[in-house]
């Protein structure tokens, strides 16, 4: 028969190459289930609203309002909404060309964008430029924006942490470029080795590959480590000197579960350092209203900024940016709310302090709970989730478990998963989707699921891991840690 003109067989390869585990084979199990009637527990995506957080107030009733606008007209609008709420609405659609219904210049609206300037200055306590300031619908396609202006074909090379989230690799794959991975140490509390980098980065060139940008997530998905700032100030300099552009990807800035090393921007860093760093190293930093104490992923709002890119680089990005037009516009005005959030005196402060306060020492203790969970099952071993929204605990599979995968034909994390899927309905990432050392096997859960839920969860899966080492248990030849 004859091909049509966009069958599989004449698919852009890039695209059939990309894979992306966070939606793969296991959550389309779960969804199945789930249809089956069975009660599934999505922990595969940092989504918190769709495990049951609510939006915090303040935020909605603004963009609420921005996108009723005739509610401002009624009479009554000060016995629903409070007078802050009001005013913010109003301030935030006299910035826009025709309220939520008109696209915004292709960079994002210049108001909000110079919001976003002022909350990195306040931030990091250096200028920020609103030019410089691109925003999104949400940081993924930032990422991509980026990614695709950097990556000229398969002979460039991105450095990527490993494990890492799918965006990069799937982003890489499909703009046809090559991921080029560094190891984070997983005894390290994964932290990252700069000797492990100049290492990747030599085996790379000494395949012909042109090493361009290096991507960092802090703190890391799905690892949950947050970088010191000694760490960071060695990766910059390491930039400086090997010439790449510093992806920072650093959406989990406001999830931080420890109190040693609190969140410390790529960009204060690298200010901090002075010259010839701060003029030198070309930094582009992510960030977003999905995760923090907002969660508002359905929302798909975020920005990027750039430091040090060249203006004549900066009008391409932009010329690139207008061929979507817009982002999507009160997705900006989210983004506006979370840089400038009400202040110490305004009417919504306490109420919004409240709820904010609420959602992030509910995660601490949830980031808690399930690192002491994982780590009392049989043959599982779990560094500390310090930041972000995931666990990663290394999964030490009996050789019978590994000889049942490879009959079942699956990988084995994934056989793992599966089973635990199936017997508790705790739907989960396998550590493979995310790129693990040879022959070490993870899985990644978020931390996400109500905290009066948790201990029970916990309890399910150490029910399930128990059994299914004795199982499997012979006492011989473990997968490595
Ligand atoms: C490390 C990291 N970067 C980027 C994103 C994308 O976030 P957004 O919803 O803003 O596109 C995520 C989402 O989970 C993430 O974990």
């Amino acid at each position: 028969m004859a091909l049509k003109a966009l069958d599989y067989d004449t698919l852009n390869e890039n695209v059939k190459k990309c894979q992306y585990a966070v939606r793969g084979e296991l959550y389309l199990r779960a969804s199945e289930l789930q249809k089956e009637g069975k009660k599934i527990i999505f922990t595969n995506v940092g989504n918190p609203h769709a495990l049951g957080q609510k939006p915090l107030t303040f935020p909605r009733q603004v963009v609420a309002l921005c996108q009723a606008p005739f509610l401002l007209d009624d009479p009554n609008v000060g016995m629903l909404f409070p007078a802050d709420a009001i005013a913010r609405a109003k301030h935030y659609l006299s910035l826009t060309s025709g309220g939520l219904g008109a696209y915004s210049d292709s960079r994002g609206l210049p108001g909000v964008r110079k919001e976003v300037a002022e909350f990195i200055q306040r931030r990091d306590g250096y200028p920020s430029d609103p030019e410089l300031i691109f925003l999104t619908d949400g940081a993924s396609k930032g990422v991509m924006q980026i990614l695709n202006c950097v990556i000229r074909g398969d002979g460039d090379g991105i450095l990527v942490p490993v494990p890492q989230y799918p965006l990069y690799s799937a982003t890489i794959s499909l703009l046809g470029g090559t991921l080029v991975p560094y190891y984070l140490d997983e005894s390290q509390n994964w932290g990252l080795d700069v000797n492990n980098l100049r290492q990747s980065v030599a085996q790379a060139r000494s395949q012909g590959i042109t090493v361009r940008a290096m991507v960092i997530i802090n703190p890391g998905n799905p690892t949950g480590q947050c970088l010191s700032e000694a760490n960071i100030r060695e990766i910059l300099k390491f930039c400086y000197n090997e010439k790449l552009v510093l992806l920072g990807d650093e959406v989990y800035q406001q999830n931080i579960y420890q109190d040693e090393r609190p969140f410390i921007s790529s960009k204060k860093v690298l200010m901090e350092m002075g010259s010839p760093f701060s003029k030198g190293v070309q930094l582009v930093s992510f960030h977003t209203v999905s995760k923090g104490y907002w969660g508002e992923c359905g929302q798909r709002g975020g920005y990027f900024e750039m430091t040090n890119l060249p203006p004549r680089v900066v009008e391409e990005i932009y010329k690139v940016a207008s061929i979507a037009l817009s982002p999507n516009v009160s997705a900006q005005i989210l983004m506006g709310l979370m840089v400038s959030p009400p202040k110490p005196g305004d009417i919504s402060y306490d109420q919004f302090a409240r709820e904010s306060k609420g959602i992030l020492e509910s995660l601490r203790r949830r980031a808690r709970i399930m690192t002491d969970g994982f780590n009392s099952c049989k043959n599982v071993v779990c560094n500390f989730t310090e930041g972000a929204m995931y666990s990663f605990p290394q999964i030490r599979l009996p050789p019978g478990a590994i000889q049942a995968a490879k009959q079942a034909g699956k990988v084995p994390d994934v056989f793992y998963c599966l089973k635990l899927l199936e017997a508790t309905g705790i739907s989960t990432v396998p550590g493979s989707g995310f790129g693990q050392k040879e022959g070490v096997f993870h899985l990644r859960t978020t931390i996400l699921p109500a905290e009066e839920e948790m201990p029970e969860i916990m309890d399910s899966f150490k029910k399930f891991n128990d059994e299914f080492m004795t199982q499997y248990d012979n006492n011989v030849g473990y997968s490595r840690m």
